[in-house]
């Protein structure tokens, strides 16, 4: 996958200042930030599918996806809080600072994809990484064919972005289909795993590429069945993650056999990803 141009990449930490922090779903915090310096801010052209490196001073630094469309969101960050990092992040309160280096790595290839139909199909906090694609994706409608959402999680509790999913629900051209594992009272959607969405939706085949993103029971089980419709290996895309360093190819913290997920990802394509041999 090669959506790579030449943008401003920032490799010393640029410092930011957290405006607004909103509660997402249980452990996970969207994280609104704002540069100190206002031309740093106008020069960090980022291009979705790509990542940043933030830092939380005094504890330290990790990867992260940038949720918001390139063109006119406000910088947002929503993060899981897993470990050491993320924790501290999750302690900060607005007006606290925050470091960030980036952006890195390739990005979707939205040139290679114009006129194609696209399906989304994301499983929990898999919908982060995707949220950036479907805002510019939507932005520029004419220049896709049929567009669907296929998105699903274990419980109604554990739905990310549901303010964004209810303005999709009624969005004309986006077909937006949403599923928990089982049933809970008031539910009125889909109950089942995400995968059975791609049976259910009946999506489209021939000049379609699907973009997935989730844990790996998800992944394997929505390949599977996408590659059953008759989807092709190089047609579905999707985003790795490895724990990384540097962020710029120099420490090989990253390294899948030959590749690195810091420069040549985060994002590949499911025929890239079979060839490196790894579970994901
Ligand atoms: C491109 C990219 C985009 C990402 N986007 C997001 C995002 O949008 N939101 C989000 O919440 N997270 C995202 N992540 C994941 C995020 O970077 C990690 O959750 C974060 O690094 C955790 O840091 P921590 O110090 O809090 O946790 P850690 O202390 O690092 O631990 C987190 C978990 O990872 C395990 N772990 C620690 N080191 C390693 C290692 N070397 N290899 C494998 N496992 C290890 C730990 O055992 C623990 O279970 C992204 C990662 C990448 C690479
Ligand atoms: S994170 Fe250092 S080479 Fe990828």
């Amino acid at each position: 996958m090669n959506a790579k141009t030449e943008t401003a990449i920032v490799t010393v930490p640029e410092i930011a200042v957290v405006d607004e922090i909103k509660d997402e779903i249980d452990e996970v915090k969207t994280f609104y930030f704002r540069f100190v310096d206002e031309a740093a801010g106008r020069n960090f052209r980022i291009r979705s599918g790509q990542f940043i490196m933030c830092t939380v001073f005094g504890a330290g630094e990790f990867a992260v996806s940038l949720p918001f469309s390139p063109e006119n969101d406000r910088l947002h960050l929503s993060v899981r809080s897993v470990g050491k990092v993320t924790r501290a992040l999750h302690d900060l309160k607005p007006g606290d600072k925050i470091g960030i280096r980036g952006p890195f790595g390739n990005g979707f290839p939205f040139e290679e994809i114009k006129g194609k139909n696209i399906i989304y199909v994301a499983g929990g906090i898999g919908l982060i990484p995707l949220r950036s694609s479907i805002v510019h994706v939507l932005q520029h409608r004419d220049e896709f064919g049929r567009i669907l959402l296929l998105y699903g999680a274990r419980t109604s509790k554990d739905l990310m972005y549901t303010y964004m999913i209810d303005k999709w629900l009624k969005t004309d051209g986006f077909e937006t289909h949403i599923a928990i594992d089982n049933p809970e009272p008031g539910w009125t959607k889909h109950v089942g795993f995400v995968n059975t969405l791609v049976e259910r939706a009946g999506i489209p085949v021939k000049d379609t590429v699907a973009f997935v993103c989730g844990p790996p029971v998800m992944f394997n089980a929505v390949i599977r069945d996408l590659l059953k419709r008759g989807l092709k290996d190089a047609h579905i895309i999707s985003t790795l993650e490895r724990h990384m360093k540097c962020g710029i190819g120099k420490c090989q913290h990253c390294a899948i056999g030959r590749t690195l997920v810091c420069t040549d990802g985060p994002v590949y394509t499911y025929k890239q990803i079979k060839t490196l041999g790894e579970q994901i």
